[in-house]
Order: structure tokens, then C-alpha cells, then sequence
């Protein structure tokens, strides 16, 4: 019974990252939760990542082919709302936040505890999303903070917000069925 699924998932509490990226003289960024280490070898660390194509952030990941994603702490819940709940296309997200650069272009968050600037080496198209599969080329870690979990941010979030999330993941979630049955109705099983 699939119906079964959408349970099961919220048992699981998952991490929130900030992944961003630029490319020419935009920068942006989002909150994701799709987010996987895809590599057991400490030499070549790599990640995936699922980003919407809607969204701002994948465009520039896309032409751009890197991103850096942080692991937001548990006191920095304030960047959930700030990259999560608006888009590139209306403000700029990084006009009030220091960041730097490292061996990418991609932004890179100062007061973040941990990240990894990744390059992108492979694509897979889901309809909703491209999860993109990246070599790690940079990192940074840090032990004197504890990762924020999507159930530890909504304990902290008021009503408003609240409501305003529930508002959106409907929204982005209807968009998602749309495109993942178009994308099944185009999807040729033989691609692979
Ligand atoms: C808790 C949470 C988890 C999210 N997870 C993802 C995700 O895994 N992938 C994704 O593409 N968007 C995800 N989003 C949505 C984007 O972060 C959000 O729509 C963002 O405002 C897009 O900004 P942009 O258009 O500037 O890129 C999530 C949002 C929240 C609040």
C-alpha cells in the first residue's frame, strides 16, 4: 500500500543544509533536504543532491556545474526561513551575508560551521528534480556544534511560519506530481 510511504518518510529527520551557487553575478541559494554522502572512499568524497528545477539555485548550479552545501547548526534556524521560504528571483539572498570563495565560484557562507564545495560530475533527471552526484572538492568541518534537524526547526518555528511551510511544500508538491507524470508519460524505459 503506498500510502504507507508518506509515514514512514516522517519517521526519518533529516538534516537542513543551505546549498548555493553562482553563476556570472548571481548568487543564490535554498534549503534542501535531499542531500546524500555518495562515496564510502575518504578519497574521493562525493555527494548528491536533489534540487528542484523551479528553483532559482538549480539554474545556477546548472550553468555553473558547482555548489557549496552547508550543514546548518542548530542556532541558525533563521537561515531556513531566509533561503527556504523565498526565491532568488524576487531578493537577493546574499546582499546582507558575508561569504567567501574557494576553488569554485559558489558562495561559501562565513558563519557556517561545515560545508563541502562540491563540482558537479553527473546528472539524473527525475522530472520534479536533477539530482546532481559532485566530487567534493573543498571542505570544512568543525565539532563545537550540533546539525539542525527539519523536526528540531519546526519545534522551534511559530504558527505563522509553520503555516506558511505547510502553504508551500502543498504548493511545491503539486507542482511535483505534475511534472513527475508528464515525465513518466515521456519516459522511455529503454534509456537505461
Ligand atoms: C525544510 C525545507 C526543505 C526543502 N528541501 C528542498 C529540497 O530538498 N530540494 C529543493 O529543490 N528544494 C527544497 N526546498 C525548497 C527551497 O529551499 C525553496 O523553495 C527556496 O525558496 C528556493 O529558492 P530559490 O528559488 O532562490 O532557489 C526546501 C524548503 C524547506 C523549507
Amino acid at each position: 500500500m503506498i500510502d504507507q510511504a508518506a509515514p514512514l518518510f516522517r519517521v526519518l529527520d533529516r538534516e537542513l543544509w543551505v546549498i548555493s551557487a553562482c553563476a556570472g553575478d548571481h548568487y543564490g541559494g535554498l534549503i534542501s533536504t535531499s542531500v546524500s554522502q555518495a562515496s564510502i572512499n575518504d578519497q574521493l568524497p562525493r555527494l548528491i543532491v536533489g534540487l528542484a528545477t523551479h528553483h532559482q539555485t538549480e539554474s545556477l548550479v546548472k550553468q555553473s556545474k558547482s555548489f557549496v552545501a552547508h550543514l546548518i547548526a542548530s542556532d541558525q534556524s533563521d537561515w531556513v526561513q531566509h533561503f527556504g521560504t523565498q526565491s532568488g528571483r524576487d531578493i537577493d539572498k546574499f546582499s546582507d551575508l558575508e561569504f567567501t570563495t574557494s576553488v569554485t565560484q559558489a558562495p561559501i557562507l562565513k558563519d557556517a560551521h561545515a560545508w563541502l564545495e562540491c563540482r558537479v560530475e553527473n546528472v539524473m533527471e527525475s522530472g520534479d528534480r536533477h539530482w546532481y552526484l559532485a566530487e567534493i572538492v573543498d571542505a570544512k568541518w568543525s565539532t563545537d556544534f550540533v546539525p539542525l534537524t527539519f523536526q528540531a526547526f519546526l519545534s522551534q518555528a511559530d504558527d505563522d511560519l509553520k503555516a506558511l511551510l505547510k502553504k508551500q511544500l502543498g504548493e511545491d508538491s503539486l507542482t511535483d506530481r505534475q511534472l513527475v507524470e508528464e515525465w513518466r508519460r515521456s519516459y522511455d524505459s529503454t534509456d537505461y
